[in-house]
C-alpha cells in the first residue's frame, strides 16, 4: 500500500491522491440542533474562479486578505449555476481522460471566502466544530490563516475542530474547491457535474462534556408489542423518553410497550440524550428489519416497496436543495402512494431523512460511490477493485453510516451504484455489517450477491422478473435464489411513459420474495435556461454529453407531476377495488402492509353519460392488511335510459394527515353498468357532383374526394395518419447495437407516407374514396377506403384500412388526422381523462366528461415528443366540430403538426400555428420503457391489420 499521495513513485497534490483527505474529525451521527449554539455560515461569500488548480495562489487564505473586489456567490450553491462556467452532463462517461487518480490540468477551482463574527452570546468555554455538509468535489479549508485540512466525498459531511482558532470578531474562513479530484472517479453518477459548496456550512459550539457520536438501537418485537431501546454513546449520559417513562443510562437496554414505526404508521417518540454538557433531541422509531424465509420483513411482516429513485435536484439550484423542496418531494411522494425512496446515488441532505422518519417512507440509503465510466474499458483500473482506493471507499461507507444510522426510515444500506465488482465493495459491506448488523446491505452490480442481503437488478424485463419470482432464473449461485428480490431501478420515466407498470406490479403481488421496485427516477434534471426553458445535456456546448437522458423523471423540472406519476399512483394504490357494476358487488382488498382501512372513507358516485347524478358514502369494515371485504353498492339510481352508466368508487383519507388533507383520493375504480346506445348511422342523402366540387349534405369535397368543409367550418387535409413524433422510448437506448423502433419506423418510411388516389365513387347514399397509403421505396401499403354518408345535417365517416405486404414493424398509430381553423379554444370530451393515456399507460384514465383548453392538452415533455392522447372517446367537441364515435378511439388535438413536434428539441421550438390538428386513432402503439429497459409488451403492440374507424361529424351549436 503506497503512502498518502504516492502513486507510481510520484507525489500527487492533495486533490489527486487517492486518500479521502486529512485533518477532519472522525465521522459521527448528524443532528440539526441541540441546546449547544450553532452559527450557520450560509449566505453570500466572496468568490474567485481560476481555470486550473494551481493558477491562483493560496494567499487568499491568509489572515487579512482583502477579497472585497471578488464577486459574491451564494453558499450553498454551485458556481456553474451562478454565472461562473457551465454545467456538464454525462451519464456514465467521465468527462475527462480516464487515468486514475489524475485529473486534467484544466480544473476549475473556486476560492470561497467568508468572514464572520461570533454572536455576542457565543459561550467562551468549550470548543467548536466547523461542519461542511456537502462540497463537490474536493475542498481545502483554512480558518484565520491556519490550514485545517482537505477532504473529498462530495455528498458527505466533514468536520474540523476549530475552537482555539476562533476569535470574537473578524474570523476568516477560506475554502478552495476543485471541480475535479481523485474523488471524481468515485462520483460518476448519471447527473450534471456541479462543483461548489452545495450544502450548508455550520459552526457548532462544543461545550465541555458535549455529546460525541451516538447510536440509537430501537427494535420492535411484534409478538410482544415491545420496543427495546439502547443508545450507545461515546460520551456517557442519560436517555429519556418522557412519553414512555424511560430514563436510562446510555448503553443500558430498556424494553417497554410501544407503537412501532413503519412507513405506513410512522410513530416517533421524542427523546433526549443528555450528556453532562449537552442535550441532543432524538426522535426514536421502533422497528426491526430482517430477512426471513427469503423475504424482507419489518416488524414480522413482509413489505412491498412502491418506490422511486431520488436524486437531489432543483432546476435553479442543482443539488443545493432547500428544506421546502425536500418536503415538497416527500409530500408529492406520499400523495402518489409512494412508500419508499432509494437515495440514488449518494446520501441525501440529512434533513431529508428526518422528513422520511416523520412522514413515513422506507429508505435505501446509498453511499456516494459510482465508477460507471470504467465499464467502457471493461472495468480495467476500477477503483472498486483496487486496494489503493479501499480506504477512500471505506471512508465513504463510514461517513454514510455514521451520519445516518439514527434514522428509523433507513432500513437498507446500499454500497453505491454501478461500480462493477471488487474487493473494495466487499470491504465496505464487511465494515457496514460489523458496525450495523440491524440493517440490510444492498448492491446491484454483483449478480453473485456475495456481499448483499438482497438480489437487486435494474431494468430486468417482466419475463425475467417472473422467472426470478418462480426461482427459475438462470445463472448466479443457488444461494441467490433464496434472497429477497427488488428492482432497484425500473420503469425508466424518460419522456412519455413509463409503460408496463401494471404488469410489474402484478408480479410483485404474486411472488412473496419479489418485493417491489424503485422507478427510475423522481424528477427530470432540466436546468432553467433562458432560451430552452429547460436545458439538458449538450445545451451548454459541453462534450461529451448524453443529451436528454438526464430528463427521465416522474416530475417535470418544476415539480409538476408528469402523467407517469399519475399512472404510478394508480398502479401502486394500496387498496384494490374490484367488482361487478350491474350486480353492485364490490371486493375491496387492503394491500397495505401494516395499516387497516380505518383511515379511509369510501364513497360512490353514479354517472350517466359521464356526468354524476348521485353519490354517497359506502360503509367498509376496517379490513386488516392483506385482507379483503365484500361490500354491496346501493341499488343503481337509474336504469334503461339508453345512456352509458357506471359507478365510480373511491377510497379517500377519512381525516387530515401530515401529508394530505381529508378527502384526498388514495384509490379508485370504475365499474360499468350499462353501455350506451350505438352510434346513429346517418344516411339517405346522395352525393352531388357540381363541377370541381362534390357535396354531401352539409359537407363539401373537392374532385379528389377530399373533405373541404362541413357547413361553414373549413376542414383541412383529412386523411389517414400513422406517424407519431417518436418518444424517448421509441428512440431506445443509443448504446445498444440493434436499431431502435423509431429508427426502424423511419427506415420503413412511416414518417413520409404517400397517398395515392385510386377512385372517387358517388353512390346512392354515399361517397367512397379509395386510396393507397404507402411509403416510398417499399412495396408495403395500406389500402384505405373513406366512406362518407349524411342524413342532411350530420356526416358519417367510415375508414377501412387493409394492409398490403408483410409489415416488419408495428405502426406508431392508425387513424385520421385533419386540421380545423384556430389553434386555441376549448375541448370537451366524454372519454378517458383528465390526462394523457396510451395503451400501456392508461390505468389512471377516468371515464367522464372532461374539458380543457388546447394548450393544457399538451404534455410539456422537456424534449418534445408524442403526447396528449385521450382514450375511449365517446364524443368530443372542439374548434366548432362535434365528433361522435362508437369505436372509442383516441383523440389528440394540438396547435402544431406531428412533423413540427418531431423536429422540436426544446419546448420553445413549438409555437402554435393557426390550425388545430386533430388525430382520431383507432389504435396507438404502446409506450414501453425502451429508453432504458424493455420495450412495449405484446398486448400493446399495434400491428398493421385490417381495421376500421367510424365517426359522425356535426357542427357544435355556437
Ligand atoms: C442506471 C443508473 C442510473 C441511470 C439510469 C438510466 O444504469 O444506475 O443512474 O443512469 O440507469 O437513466
Amino acid at each position: 500500500m503506497p503512502g498518502r499521495g504516492l502513486m507510481e513513485g510520484m507525489e500527487l497534490p492533495h486533490h489527486e491522491d487517492v486518500s479521502p483527505g486529512s485533518g477532519s474529525l472522525p465521522p459521527r451521527a448528524w443532528y440539526a440542533a441541540s441546546d449547544a449554539p450553532t452559527l450557520p455560515l450560509d449566505g453570500t461569500w466572496r468568490f474567485r474562479l481560476s481555470p486550473t488548480a494551481d493558477a491562483a495562489d493560496e494567499s487568499f487564505a491568509a489572515d487579512g486578505f482583502d477579497a472585497r473586489a471578488w464577486e459574491g456567490i451564494a453558499v450553498p450553491g454551485h458556481w456553474v449555476l451562478q454565472g461562473h462556467g457551465t454545467p456538464h452532463y454525462t451519464n456514465q462517461l467521465y468527462p475527462f481522460p480516464v487515468d486514475p487518480p489524475r485529473v486534467p490540468t484544466e480544473n476549475p477551482t473556486g476560492d470561497h471566502l467568508r468572514t464572520f463574527d461570533l454572536p455576542a452570546d457565543w459561550p467562551s468555554d468549550g470548543g467548536a466544530t466547523l461542519r461542511f455538509d456537502g462540497v463537490e468535489s474536493c475542498a481545502r479549508v483554512w480558518l484565520n490563516g491556519t490550514p485545517l485540512g482537505d477532504f473529498k466525498g462530495s455528498r458527505l459531511p466533514h468536520e474540523f475542530a476549530v475552537g482555539p482558532l476562533l476569535r470574537p470578531e473578524g474570523n476568516v474562513l477560506a475554502v478552495r474547491v476543485h471541480q475535479w479530484s481523485s474523488g471524481s472517479y468515485l462520483e460518476d453518477q448519471d447527473q450534471w457535474w456541479l462543483p461548489g459548496i452545495f450544502r450548508g456550512v455550520t459552526l457548532l459550539h462544543r461545550p465541555e462534556g458535549c455529546a460525541g457520536d451516538y447510536f440509537v438501537h430501537a427494535s420492535y418485537d411484534h409478538r410482544a408489542g415491545t420496543g427495546t431501546l439502547r443508545v450507545d454513546s461515546d460520551v456517557p449520559g442519560r436517555v429519556t423518553v418522557p412519553e414512555l417513562g424511560v430514563d436510562a443510562a446510555t448503553g443500558e437496554t430498556v424494553a417497554v410497550p410501544v407503537r412501532p414505526w413503519t412507513a405506513e404508521t410512522p410513530r416517533l417518540y421524542d427523546a433526549v440524550l443528555a450528556t453532562s454538557g449537552e442535550r441532543v433531541p432524538l426522535r426514536v422509531g421502533f422497528r426491526t428489519v430482517a430477512v426471513e424465509d427469503g423475504v424482507i420483513k419489518v416488524n414480522g411482516r413482509r413489505i412491498l416497496f412502491r418506490g422511486v429513485n431520488r436524486h437531489e435536484f432543483h432546476p435553479d439550484t442543482g443539488r443545493a436543495v432547500d428544506l421546502h423542496t425536500m418536503r415538497t418531494d416527500l409530500l408529492l411522494m406520499k400523495r402518489h402512494n409512494i412508500n419508499a425512496v432509494r437515495t440514488s446515488h449518494y446520501p441525501p441532505h440529512p434533513a431529508f431523512l428526518d422528513l422520511c422518519n416523520e412522514l413515513g417512507l422506507w429508505v435505501i440509503d446509498e453511499c456516494d460511490l459510482e465508477t460507471h465510466g470504467f465499464t467502457v474499458q471493461q472495468w480495467r483500473g476500477n477503483p472498486a477493485d483496487d486496494d489503493r482506493w479501499t480506504p477512500a471507499l471505506l471512508d465513504r461507507a463510514a461517513r454514510t453510516v455514521e451520519r445516518d444510522k439514527n434514522h428509523a426510515s433507513v432500513i437498507v444500506w446500499s454500497l453505491g451504484n454501478e461500480c462493477g465488482t471488487g474487493r473494495g465493495l466487499t470491504a465496505m459491506a464487511e465494515w457496514i455489517r460489523a458496525r450495523d448488523p440491524d440493517r440490510l446491505v444492498h448492491y446491484e452490480g454483483d449478480r453473485s450477491c456475495a456481499d448483499t442481503d438482497l438480489y437487486s437488478r435494474m431494468y430486468a424485463d417482466h419475463a425475467e422478473v417472473e422467472r426470478i419470482g418462480r426461482g427459475t432464473d438462470a445463472g448466479g449461485p443457488d444461494s441467490r435464489r433464496q434472497l429477497p428480490f427488488i428492482l432497484c431501478e425500473y420503469a425508466h420515466a424518460m419522456g412519455n411513459g413509463p409503460g408496463g407498470l401494471g404488469e410489474y406490479q402484478r408480479l410483485f403481488e404474486t411472488y412473496a420474495h419479489l418485493q417491489g421496485g424503485f422507478v427510475w427516477e423522481w424528477i427530470d434534471h432540466g436546468l432553467t435556461h433562458p432560451a430552452y426553458d429547460y436545458a439538458y445535456g449538450g445545451d451548454f456546448g459541453e462534450q461529451p454529453h448524453d443529451g436528454n437522458f438526464v430528463c427521465d423523471g416522474l416530475l417535470f423540472p418544476d415539480r409538476t407531476p408528469s402523467p407517469g406519476l399519475i399512472e404510478y399512483k394508480k398502479v401502486i394504490e394500496p387498496v384494490r377495488i374490484e367488482g361487478e357494476g350491474r350486480e353492485g358487488t364490490l371486493r375491496i382488498t387492503n394491500l397495505h402492509d401494516f395499516a387497516d382501512l380505518s383511515h379511509l372513507a369510501f364513497t360512490w358516485s353514479y354517472e350517466v353519460a359521464g356526468e354524476g347524478v348521485a353519490d354517497g358514502v359506502l360503509p367498509v369494515p376496517a379490513t386488516g392488511p392483506g385482507e379483503h371485504a365484500e361490500v354491496k353498492l346501493p341499488p343503481a339510481p337509474t336504469r334503461g335510459s339508453g345512456a352509458e352508466t357506471q359507478w365510480t368508487v373511491r377510497a379517500v383519507l377519512a381525516d387530515d394527515t401530515p401529508w394530505a388533507q381529508r378527502g384526498h383520493v388514495v384509490a379508485w375504480a370504475q365499474l360499468p353498468v350499462e353501455t350506451g346506445t350505438v352510434l346513429p348511422v346517418p344516411g339517405g342523402t346522395p352525393p352531388v357532383r357540381d363541377g370541381g366540387r362534390i357535396t354531401l349534405g352539409p359537407a363539401s369535397f373537392d374532385a379528389h374526394g377530399t373533405l373541404l368543409s362541413l357547413g361553414d367550418l373549413p376542414i383541412r387535409d383529412l386523411r389517414l395518419d400513422v406517424w407519431r413524433a417518436p418518444t424517448d422510448n421509441d428512440n431506445g437506448m443509443p448504446w445498444r447495437p440493434e436499431p431502435s423502433l423509431a429508427t426502424r419506423w423511419r427506415k420503413v418510411g412511416l414518417d413520409r407516407m404517400r397517398h395515392r388516389l385510386d377512385a372517387v365513387e358517388l353512390g346512392d347514399g354515399s361517397l367512397t374514396v379509395r386510396t393507397r397509403v404507402a411509403p416510398a421505396a417499399s412495396d408495403l401499403g395500406l389500402s384505405t377506403e373513406y366512406r362518407w354518408q349524411s342524413d342532411g345535417s350530420r356526416l358519417l365517416l367510415t375508414v377501412r384500412v387493409t394492409p398490403e405486404g408483410e409489415w416488419p414493424v408495428p405502426l406508431p398509430r392508425l387513424g385520421i388526422r385533419f386540421g380545423l381553423p384556430g389553434a386555441h379554444g376549448r375541448v370537451r370530451w366524454f372519454g378517458g381523462g383528465p390526462g394523457e393515456a396510451y395503451p400501456d399507460t392508461r390505468a389512471a384514465s377516468l371515464l367522464g366528461v372532461w374539458e380543457s383548453d388546447v394548450a393544457a392538452l399538451q404534455t410539456p415533455y422537456v424534449r418534445p415528443q408524442e403526447n396528449g392522447a385521450r382514450p375511449d372517446i365517446r364524443w368530443a367537441e372542439l374548434g366548432g366540430l362535434r365528433i361522435d364515435t362508437d369505436h372509442a378511439p383516441w383523440l389528440t388535438a394540438r396547435p402544431w403538426t406531428t412533423e413540427q413536434l418531431d423536429a422540436a428539441a426544446h419546448r420553445p421550438d413549438l409555437t402554435p400555428g393557426d390550425t388545430l390538428w386533430v388525430n382520431l386513432d383507432v389504435g396507438q402503439h404502446g409506450i414501453g420503457t425502451q429508453s432504458c429497459g424493455p420495450g412495449v409488451l405484446p398486448p400493446y403492440e399495434l400491428h398493421a391489420a385490417p381495421s376500421s374507424l367510424s365517426c359522425v361529424f356535426s357542427l357544435t351549436t355556437p
